[in-house]
């Protein structure tokens, strides 16, 4: 596969940055048609682009170079259920979990979505059970609450939903474990009830390890707390790719919910691993969810690359990782109910994009995946905004909602003017006269950023915004050559990780011709602070 630099679209790209030195936002954003020219709709959402560091020229290169990668080719051919996962010979089809049902999308020449319908009405019934408290555990008493086990893909999307739509819960309390670390199911086991608890192990794989180990805890506590005859197939759910592990494991075949290997671990939110948010909010309202992301796939898929939002999204992020060199990128929700949306996307780019190899095996000899972070406004503004402002340049995205579920207009107010005015100050900075001659707070602007508006936070702006994210992900990976849909990246740690632990139970150091990991296990092994 050809380099990157080695088109002659993104050498285009090269040249027009440098035509660009004096290009500022300042003066831009002073055409009074930038922001309607460089805004994209999407029903009563909004994408603003005009606070980029963009003309229209800008724009149409990028597009160039988007058909130079035949980014609508690599498109049709994901939503159509062609085999783009290379590496591990899969279809990549989230798209299909929130298709109309009367779509026929093949994977081998079988349509999926009856399966996929039926998968979706056997979670609904399921849900309803437990929300009107129509099973019970092994006691007899109603399931109150619901943990839900898993990592990764398997925690990180239902834990930011259904922590975003906290307002309209109405079914069970959920709580969530992820982490190995003893002390997060501890604190979470500690303050549950075993006879009204129901534990969900998610885990597409059911080989993760610390989903593994934190199952078995959770299940001795219910022995303890339930004794040794108790049912406690009634306590148990598994939403798994791996029926038979989780069928071993000790859950009722009616209470594994499935999913296809064509759902990649970041993009399964919309699948079975989706219940706990379900359990929460209802199936109604997640058949909502599932249809914001449906709308953004149509806009996708349809719309053209000017006034295509992932499109945007995406050629935006290559122009300044590649052409200006910037490695990172801000998530800024201006919605405390969005608290988690960083850490979500965090996984869904930098898993998906963080790569140095091409689908051909060959390194891509360019920047990929940025670093991603980000926390809500305005606590931001007191954290790591003055690094942004005047330190590094970093790309942001400003993501607020209209209307407001609390009728505290002050504070709402203040969090929205506080949203314009940052990203106004980024991209106008503050000159030497501005600031009264205090050359330290000479702010040099010219700073990109993104303003999302959604009318309100429900399940269908929520899935909207997310599948906004997942495409942008994807646009990026076809231009940098990448196969986004693997994630080699985690496995040599947990190789390296399973020799140690098998050597640490043993009391033997496995850490050969390496002094620092050799001296930390033996110090976390021998309290006599001998040398190995
Ligand atoms: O981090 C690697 C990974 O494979 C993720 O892609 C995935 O979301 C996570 O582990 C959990 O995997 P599983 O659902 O199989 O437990």
């Amino acid at each position: 596969m050809d380099l990157l630099a080695d088109f002659r679209e993104f050498q285009a790209l090269q040249r027009h940055r440098e035509a660009l030195k004096d290009f500022h936002l300042r003066q831009a954003l002073g055409d009074r048609d930038r922001h309607r020219a460089m805004t994209i709709r999407i029903g009563e959402a909004l994408f603003d682009f005009s606070k980029h560091l963009a003309t229209p020229e800008t724009l149409s290169l990028l597009i160039r170079l988007a058909h130079a990668r035949d980014v609508a080719g690599w498109r049709d051919q994901m939503f159509s259920g062609a085999a783009i996962n290379t590496s591990e010979n899969r279809a990549v089809l989230h798209t299909a979990l929130r298709a109309e049902p009367s779509a026929d999308i093949r994977v081998g020449g079988v349509n999926v979505m009856p399966g996929i319908a039926d998968n979706l009405r056997r979670m609904a019934t399921f849900c309803d059970q437990v929300r009107r408290r129509k099973t019970s555990g092994a006691t007899g008493r109603a399931i109150t609450d619901v943990l839900n086990i898993g990592i990764g893909g398997s925690d990180l999307g239902p834990r930011f939903i259904s922590e975003a739509l906290r307002d309209v819960h109405d079914g069970p309390v959920l709580h969530f474990v992820s982490n190995v670390d003893g002390h997060a199911i501890s604190r979470a086991l500690a303050g549950l009830d075993p006879e009204t608890t129901l534990v969900i192990v998610a885990s597409k794989t059911f080989t993760t390890e610390e989903t593994m180990l934190n199952a078995a805890v959770a299940r001795r506590w219910l022995v303890a707390g339930l004794g040794e005859r108790a049912d406690l197939g009634l306590h148990l759910v598994a939403l798994s790719s791996a029926p038979d592990k989780a069928a071993a494991f000790g859950v009722k075949p009616e209470r594994i919910f499935g999913f296809a290997d064509w759902v990649g671990g970041r993009y399964s939110v919309w699948s079975a691993i989706g219940l706990s948010v379900m359990l929460a909010i209802g199936p109604e309202r997640f058949a909502s969810l599932l249809a914001g992301a449906r709308d953004m796939d149509h806009h996708f898929r349809t719309q053209s690359f000017e006034k295509n939002i992932p499109v945007m999204m995406g050629l935006l992020g290559v122009w300044y990782r590649n052409l200006w060199d910037m490695p990172a990128h801000v998530l800024l929700p201006y919605d405390d109910r969005l608290a988690r949306l960083a850490k979500y996307v965090q996984q869904m780019d930098m898993e998906s994009n963080g790569k140095a190899v091409g689908r051909d095996g060959r390194f891509v000899g360019c920047g990929t995946g940025p670093v991603i972070f980000g926390e809500p406004g305005t606590d931001s503004q007191h954290s790591f905004m003055q690094l942004v402002h005047q330190g590094q340049v970093i790309p942001a995205d400003f993501i607020a909602v209209i209307a407001p579920d609390h009728d505290l207009a002050d504070n709402h107010r203040s969090l929205l003017a506080n949203c314009f005015a940052q990203s106004r100050a980024l991209a106008i900075g503050q000159t030497l006269e501005e600031a009264g001659g205090d050359t330290g707070r000479i702010f040099s602007g010219n700073r990109p950023s993104t303003t999302i508006l959604l009318p309100q936070l429900d399940p269908y702006h929520l899935g909207l915004l997310l599948a906004a994210y997942e495409h942008k992900v994807f646009v990026q990976g076809i231009i940098w050559g990448l196969n986004s849909f693997d994630q080699p990246g985690v496995e040599l740690g947990k190789k390296l990780a399973k020799d140690i632990v098998a050597g640490m139970a043993q009391g033997t150091v496995a850490a050969q011709g390496d002094c620092s990991t050799a001296g930390l296990i033996a110090a976390a092994l021998y309290s006599d602070g001998r040398e190995v």
